[in-house]
């Protein structure tokens, strides 16, 4: 099988290769990214020799279409995927999430080639905190930011290229994922190499917001059960039961670290932060028999720390660029 994976030099992207390439070596992987300050050839590397890795753009017409051409399936994880950088500026998110999904459901609908598109559960906005519901696939989409408004969008195109033009596709909508070869932009990483720097976890308000963490092998193992067992036109929510607000990851952090569970600071708050994620993946388990490995959020949280311990060559040539951003925010 030739797969095709847009964004596969980023986070989730990168790991979804790795587990490909070890576990499925019939499948001839192609990655398609345009290698932005989130995209990185290194993360890569370790299995360089094994896959074709493109650089270029998903809004690219005709490098998209002679790419497609010659898949049976994409794997579409490209996106801006930060939403503090789209509180700056949503021109790329607009770009790259929107048109450049729009893009790839031309050449696919052109090609009759499946198409499996990764989203997000932000997608849905935000629950509260002493809410016990959790999202479900009937939840209304209710997005908050323009990173999350724009995978909305995305994942509509999706829907209506399915119901309009027959396109094979299916789309999932997962949690906060963490794990290695994460950009330190983000919030368990940033905090981890601030702590490997000395420098206090910044946490953002009162620290209570709610995240639905999985660890990105279980994400993408949930990934391989919808392309090989999901119904088309259908979406599943990926989730693991991981609900930890961020005052308990810091807390969690700081004590692998063994500093002082106060040892941290709040810096300003994000604008319209959405209070609270959470995931009831029962479709996903009843319907294709998933389930996550990585259940001890403690230890796979340890497990995260030793790889940014041991690959500081990786993220040390951002750190300085990232916080000096988060600086000019009070953040
Ligand atoms: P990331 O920012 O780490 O990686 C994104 C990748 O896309 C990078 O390699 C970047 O170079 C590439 N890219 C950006 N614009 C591109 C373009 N125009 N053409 C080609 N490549 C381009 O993101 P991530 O955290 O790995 O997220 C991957 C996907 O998973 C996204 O669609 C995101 O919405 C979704 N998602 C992420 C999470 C999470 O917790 N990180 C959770 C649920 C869903
Ligand atoms: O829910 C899935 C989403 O999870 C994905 O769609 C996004 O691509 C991914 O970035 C993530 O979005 P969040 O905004 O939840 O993740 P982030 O890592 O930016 O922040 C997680 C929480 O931590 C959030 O409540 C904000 C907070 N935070 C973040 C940073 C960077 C802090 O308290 N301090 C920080 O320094």
């Amino acid at each position: 099988m030739r797969v095709l994976v847009t964004g596969g030099a980023g986070f989730i992207g990168s790991n979804f290769v790795h587990q490909t390439v070890r576990e499925r070596p019939d499948v001839q992987v192609t990655v398609l990214d345009a290698l932005t300050y989130a995209g990185d050839r290194e993360s890569l590397a370790p299995v360089a020799d094994k896959i074709t890795l493109v650089e270029g753009s998903i809004t690219d017409v005709a490098l998209v279409d002679s790419l497609v051409a010659d898949s049976d399936l994409v794997v579409h994880f490209a996106a801006e995927s930060h939403n503090d950088n789209s509180l700056n500026d949503p021109t790329p998110f607009v770009q790259t999430n929107l048109i450049g999904t729009f893009v790839l459901l031309e050449a696919v609908r052109k090609h009759d080639v499946r198409f499996h598109h990764i989203s997000t559960d932000e997608v849905y906005g935000d629950l509260e905190l002493d809410d016990p519901a959790k999202f479900t696939p009937t939840t209304p989409y209710n997005p908050s930011s323009p990173y999350s408004s724009t995978k909305a969008g995305s994942d509509l195109l999706v829907r209506a290229w399915v119901r309009s033009f027959g396109v094979k596709a299916t789309i999932s909508n997962c949690s906060n994922n963490y794990g290695p070869y994460q950009h330190i932009e983000k919030f368990i990483p940033r905090q981890i190499t601030n702590l490997i720097d000395g420098v206090r976890p910044k946490l953002y308000g009162a620290g209570q917001n709610v995240r639905d963490w999985i660890h990105v092998e279980d994400h993408n193992s949930a990934v391989w059960a919808i392309i090989e067992k999901g119904r088309i036109g259908e979406t599943y929510l990926i989730g693991a039961d991981g609900e930890k607000n961020n005052l308990e990851v810091v807390e969690t952090l700081l004590e692998i670290f063994g500093l002082d569970r106060t040892d941290f600071e709040h810096v300003n708050d994000r604008p319209g932060h959405d209070l609270r994620y959470a995931i009831d993946a029962t479709k996903l388990r009843d319907e294709l028999g998933w389930t996550p490995k990585y259940t001890d959020f403690r230890s796979g949280l340890e497990a995260t720390v030793d790889w940014y311990k041991a690959n500081e060559a990786w993220w040390r040539p951002a750190k300085q660029a990232t916080e000096a951003k988060y600086a000019a925010q009070g953040q």
